[in-house]
């Protein structure tokens, strides 16, 4: 087995499945651009997408070695399904399992560094074969309510049998799992940051603008905001609500159906569709309120810290890792507000309670800019996954 000698940097080589810019794939970009001197890192998709742009701007090296785009993209929902296409699917990937093994035995990297749950199973045995130490760095939960039952009890099974070390995004992720594994907070980069004050409202904009940031999905509940809103407009009639972001695999229905709803509702009018956005912090700039409705819990939950950071009131579903973002010391006033899981009369409540008292929402909102600043860099992320793949190394 090969192990990181201390004459030259550790060679890292990445695999995710997706070339999106999903949430776990922004958290890497982040994470190669912090990194330090002693790493050479590079990655290796199985699809191609903006990520690759991406990378390549921070000056990783990045190839895509192409899998089956129907394999790429099926949906973790559709993967617990048992199917004639799936078996297909699985005898499809034996030639692209052959590749990559080639692949990464050429490349001969000290560690093989999975990034989704995909990527995570199909690591396994190219990183056996090139002796490599593999790290598995988990962005969900692998839970019941997550993932379809079948997947997660494999994969917990796995997770316990192939990876060196297992990373994951927060505590919240870690109790899914039944190992020991290493809790990196994914960090924000520093162009991220808001350098000076919020830019001014523009002129047009009459009521208070609410806003969600993420993919659109049954997980991240846009359904709970437009059912809220109805709630919010009786009482702000000029309140505005926009939806960043677009539809992930599979729930474009979703995307019809809270349509349907705010039409039903009657609030259709007030809600834009803003699609997706690569960077996102002009959006968050412009909201008065920061919702983050997600009904299950969520691994983790990026956009909340970069809504902390740009200094935007933050409203949340209390479950996952965002529990762990906003947590304060007892005693300690709080960070942003927390609103059910699922309900939306509670989220109405608490994006009214910031809209009602502004100034303590800005307040608010400065403190939770100082936590998040302090607690989420890219640069401690970037610290805390070296440290665990020198240790995976040295344990080698
Ligand atoms: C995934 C998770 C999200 C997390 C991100 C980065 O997209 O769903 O909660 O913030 O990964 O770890």
């Amino acid at each position: 087995m090969r192990s990181p000698r201390a004459d030259r940097p550790t060679r890292v080589l990445v695999l995710d499945h997706t070339g999106e810019l999903g949430g776990a794939e922004l958290a890497l970009v982040r994470l190669c651009q912090a990194l330090g001197p002693e790493v050479d890192v590079r990655v290796l998709l199985f699809s191609d997408g903006p990520l690759v742009g991406r990378l390549r701007g921070v000056g990783v090296p990045t190839e895509v070695l192409a899998l089956d785009r129907r394999t790429a993209s099926t949906s973790r929902e559709s993967v617990g399904r048992a199917s004639l296409s799936q078996l297909v699917s699985l005898l499809r990937l034996v030639p692209f399992g052959w590749a990559l093994a080639r692949r990464v035995r050429a490349l001969r990297p000290d560690v093989v560094h999975t990034t989704s749950l995909k990527a995570d199973l199909l690591g396994v045995v190219p990183a056996r074969c090139a002796g490599s130490t593999l790290v598995w760095h988990v962005h969900d939960r692998i839970a019941d309510d997550y993932l379809p039952p079948r997947v997660a009890r494999v994969f917990r099974w796995a997770a316990s049998r192939f990876p060196d070390e297992v990373i994951v995004n927060s505590e919240a992720t870690a109790s899914t799992l039944p190992v020991g594994t290493t809790v990196a907070y994914p960090g924000f980069g520093p162009e991220q940051v808001l350098a000076g004050p919020r830019s001014p409202r523009p002129a047009e904009r009459r009521g208070p603008v609410v806003g969600m940031v993420g993919r659109i999905s049954p997980t991240k509940g846009q359904l709970e905001l437009v059912r809220a809103a109805r709630a919010v407009l009786d009482r702000y009639p000029d309140a505005a609500f926009r939806i960043v972001g677009e539809p992930s695999f599979g729930a474009e229905q979703y995307a019809d159906e809270v349509r349907e709803e705010a039409s039903r509702l009657g609030v259709a009018d007030h809600v834009t569709w803003v699609g997706f956005v690569a960077d996102t912090s002009a959006e968050l700039d412009a909201l008065d309120v920061c919702v983050h409705a997600s009904p299950v819990p969520e691994p983790f939950g990026q956009v909340v810290v970069e809504a902390m950071i740009r200094e935007v009131p933050v409203v949340a579903t209390r479950a996952g890792g965002v529990v762990e973002i906003l947590a304060v010391p007892e005693g300690e006033p709080e960070l942003g507000l927390l609103v059910e899981p699922g309900d939306a009369a509670s989220l109405a409540q608490g994006v009214l309670a910031v809209l009602d008292a502004p100034d303590e929402a800005r307040r608010r909102a400065a403190r939770a800019a100082i936590v998040a600043r302090r607690r989420y860099s890219a640069g401690r992320t970037a610290e805390v996954v070296s440290g665990v793949w020198s240790r995976a190394g040295r344990a080698r």
